[in-house]
């Protein structure tokens, strides 16, 4: 800190600025410093107080950042199709990806925040999602409605899986937040969410 207000004086200085002045200004685009260092690097865990082992955290976090690169991927592709739905079931569908979106939005702070408990480091943008998920990537352009349903479909189930699978490799390690998480809110969401997507898609439907 010292050293930061020593150098913004020193700058002040520079400029005619007395320190009292500079003491109040923004220090602006310190990310362009030669000096700025990420403090915690991606995959590196800090210890918490939890009380689990750091190897613990570490496999949960790994985990959990898959979960959430596939989660953010879907809640994405939901608002997509908010947009781009057309057809006879506009409204209702247009209506249905947005209410599994606010609650895929909820879904991605909680694991983004077990995560950050945990010491570790939630992934969060766009560029870095998409190199991890494995949900794949949709066109740019409109589609069907029925294969957006699928697509959506076919993006829960993969979420579903993995999540059972992670809960239970959580659930063996002993991190019971985890598995809780995993379960509770992951698995059991997606569940209700696939279900409703999929009794769009009988021979019946309009869709
Ligand atoms: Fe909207």
């Amino acid at each position: 800190m010292a050293n930061k207000r020593s150098a913004a004086a020193k700058k002040a200085g520079k400029r005619g600025i007395d320190a009292a002045h500079a003491a109040v200004e923004p220090s602006l685009h310190q990310q362009a410093d030669s000096g700025s260092q990420e403090t915690q690097r991606f995959g590196e865990i800090v210890p918490m107080p939890h009380g689990l082992s750091a190897k613990v955290a570490k496999q949960s976090v790994a985990l959990l950042n898959q979960t959430l690169a596939d989660s953010i991927t879907l809640r994405d592709m939901y608002k997509k199709h908010h947009w781009q739905v057309v057809g006879p079931t506009f409204n209702e569908l247009h209506l249905l990806f947005d209410k599994h979106f606010e609650a895929q939005v909820e879904i991605v702070d909680l694991i983004a925040e077990r995560i950050q408990v945990l010491g570790g480091i939630s992934l969060a943008m766009a560029a870095d999602v998409a190199e991890e998920t494995k949900i794949p990537r949709p066109p740019r352009g409109r589609e069907q409605a029925s294969v957006q349903l699928s697509r959506l479909i076919d993006a829960h189930t993969l979420i579903i899986k993995a999540a059972r699978a992670s809960a239970g490799k959580a659930d063996d390690a002993g991190d019971s937040g985890t598995n809780d998480l995993l379960v509770s809110d992951v698995l059991r969401a997606n569940e209700l969410q696939v279900w409703f997507l999929s009794e769009h898609l009988v021979a019946a439907s309009p869709v």
